[in-house]
């Protein structure tokens, strides 16, 4: 039963123990990684959150750091970024070491007051020192006003970074990532999506010629359905503010499971690679794990693709080549000797996928032309949360934008399972509990499967 497991994914960012929540700062540096997240060392459910810090080469084996942010009297380091300031626009970097400058939120634990604050660092992430100009953005009398994500902007030539702002979002532009002004703002529209907003993040996409742009923006609880989602819009950056310039008539979703809250993009890289903190707040303190509460997802590389006249946002998971170049095709009921692999699935019309354990748990897989369904309902341990294990947070169904054949590639770690279908264009993370693990694959319809083992 529940805890008694070792449910810790192998290929997934998890920390060391206790809790964990948000990815923040990600930026990549000499050919490292970095990861700092949401972090309270003290018990498996959130408190006075600090900044945690690993880095990684090659997005699959991390390595621990000592924690990079403590809470100070403006209070905890809620969320926010990093960006690597190679021309030293700040100053404070050194004559050898152009510095990472984070800039974060500080959340007053008593009275609720967000503002924003820096830190930086010359030593390549491992130390960081506050600035004593802290907070640099005050807070303009917003109830919510926090997780900056700064990045540079090419239009302006100068640093940029937007932030959440209850029911909106402001953009923000400095020349040294100290002194910031505000220059535009973004706000609801009609069938988006609605809620708290946090952790928003753009970035721009280069797709057919062109630059368009993507806001990410996480709701802890959508006024439409009361869950925790990340909607993306695709528009402009004009350099000031952000517009929507593909408007849909329904919001659109990141990821159609349940389990992939606050993610962001790194830093200093040409082409957009995403994480996202692989749970959901609605149970995340009552998850089975024991030791250590929460996971990232795999690291996506995210890109545009052309669907009709308009465009779709698409996620791909990076850092696994190696295990994907050894798949092999498997027969139907084929034991899985693994608790952590891959499994690419080719087929058209109706199947049904299913991984199964000796304690008739299961999670199961159905695809058609159309539509693809994930079900997590008897997949395992789902009595420590009512939540849980009602419909509403075990089947997700998702409506492919490719309709027709399908390729699905999944990937189970332990407890973590992500699904990618039709290039991307259909993600699904969940994490899921079983007693014992899934040993069996069993499908019926026509399909051709391949295996290849992770660890
Ligand atoms: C999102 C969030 C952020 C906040 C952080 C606090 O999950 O609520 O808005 O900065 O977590 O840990």
């Amino acid at each position: 039963t529940a805890g008694i497991r070792d449910f810790r994914p192998r290929i997934h960012f998890t920390p060391p123990s206790m809790w964990m929540n948000d990815p923040n700062g990600m930026v990549y540096v000499d050919g490292v990684y970095h990861l700092f997240y949401q972090k309270y060392p003290y018990s498996t459910g959130h408190g006075p959150i600090h900044w945690g810090h690993a880095v990684t080469k090659n997005l699959v084996h991390w390595e621990h750091k000592p924690i990079a942010i403590y809470p100070d009297e403006l209070g905890s380091a809620f969320s926010g970024s990093c960006v690597y300031d190679r021309n030293n626009t700040s100053g404070y970097g050194t004559e050898r070491h152009a510095p990472i400058i984070a800039i974060y939120t500080s959340h007053n634990n008593n009275t609720g007051l967000e503002q924003q604050s820096i830190a930086y660092s010359t030593d390549g992430g491992n130390h960081f020192e506050k600035s004593y100009l802290n907070p640099v953005i005050k807070n303009p009398g917003l109830s919510d006003f926090r997780d900056p994500k700064a990045f540079w902007n090419s239009k302006k030539e100068c640093w940029s970074l937007v932030l959440a702002a209850y029911d909106r979002v402001q953009f923000y532009s400095s020349k040294d990532m100290k002194q910031w002004e505000k220059t535009g703002e973004f706000g609801l529209e009609e069938n988006h999506a609605s809620g708290v907003f946090e952790c928003p993040n753009l970035f721009p996409v280069h797709v057919d010629d062109k630059v368009l742009w993507v806001l990410l923006l996480s709701m802890t609880t959508t006024v439409e359905d009361g869950k925790s989602r990340t909607q993306y819009f695709i528009g402009d950056f004009d350099g000031e503010t952000f517009r929507c310039t593909y408007p849909s008539d329904e919001p659109l979703w990141i990821d159609f499971g349940f389990d992939n809250y606050a993610g962001v993009t790194f830093q200093n890289l040409d082409e957009p690679l995403f994480i996202g903190w692989a749970q959901n707040w609605e149970y995340s303190d009552r998850v089975p794990t024991g030791e250590f509460c929460s996971q990232m997802t795999l690291a996506r590389k995210l890109s545009l693709k052309k669907i009709g006249d308009t465009y779709r946002l698409c996620g791909q998971p990076e850092g696994i080549r190696q295990f994907q170049a050894q798949a092999y095709r498997i027969e139907n009921k084929t034991r899985i000797r693994s608790e952590t692999f891959g499994m690419r699935i080719h087929g058209r019309g109706d199947a049904k996928l299913t991984l199964a354990n000796s304690k008739n748990q299961e999670i199961i897989i159905e695809v058609n032309d159309d539509r693809i369904i994930v079900d997590r309902g008897k997949a395992g341990a789902n009595d420590f949360d009512e939540t849980f294990m009602t419909e509403q947070y075990s089947r997700a169904t998702m409506t492919r934008l490719a309709p027709g054949e399908y390729d699905v590639e999944l990937i189970f770690d332990v407890s973590l399972l992500e699904l990618f279908a039709d290039d991307g264009l259909e993600v699904c993370t969940m994490e899921m509990y079983p007693d014992t693990p899934y040993d069996r694959v069993i499908w019926e319809g026509n399909l051709q499967v391949e295996y290849y083992q992770i660890v």
